[in-house]
């Protein structure tokens, strides 16, 4: 199934890139200053890649129809779930930038933990997140949808990839993230 293949190759590049968050926070860790350029790319990829296209797709197509066939599992599963978990990443990222600004003006060691509990936090949820999707939410989903739904999933996805495309978002973070890997 296009959409659900797409996202899960997606995940991939979400995993490298919390990897690379991770490793930001062990250098800290280990005596490097905090590089608040660095951080900043990282809110960036967290926002425009991981939350507006991966998210986009979830929330605005796959949630969306699975939400449309209504029962106790699915409004477990995704809005008390996965959606709830959406936010709590958006959370980590907000308070990362306020971390950021705070060490900036006053680059303490408390401020400085402020920066990493909250990189490593989103880094870790979201890496929790992806695997509870591709091993319950995505094949419960699968076994959910009529084939019309899929279909209707698969052509909606592919419109919003290319539209996407279009504005050259994957290929500008991918090529970021490339240089990280
Ligand atoms: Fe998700
Ligand atoms: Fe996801």
């Amino acid at each position: 199934m296009y959409g659900i293949d797409l996202l899960m190759k997606e995940h991939l590049n979400i995993i490298a890139f919390t990897e690379y968050m991770k490793n930001c926070c062990c250098a800290i860790l280990e005596g490097a200053d905090v590089d608040a350029a660095q951080f900043a790319e990282c809110i960036d990829f967290a926002r425009v890649y991981a939350d507006k296209h991966h998210h986009g797709k979830e929330e605005q197509i796959l949630f969306r129809h699975m939400l449309e066939n209504p029962s106790s599992v699915t409004e477990k599963l995704v809005r008390n779930g996965m959606l709830v978990e959406h936010d709590f990443g958006r959370f980590h990222i907000t308070e990362l930038e306020n971390a950021l600004k705070l060490y900036t003006e006053y680059p303490c060691t408390k401020n400085k933990l402020y920066v990493i509990t909250h990189a490593a936090a989103y880094a870790d949820l979201l890496q929790r997140h992806i695997q509870k999707e591709d091993n319950v939410c995505f094949t419960y989903a699968q076994r959910l949808l009529s084939n019309a739904e899929k279909d209707q999933i698969d052509a909606e996805a592919k419109a919003f990839e290319e539209k996407a495309e279009q504005n050259g978002i994957p290929q500008k973070y991918l090529a970021w993230l490339d240089m990280r890997g």
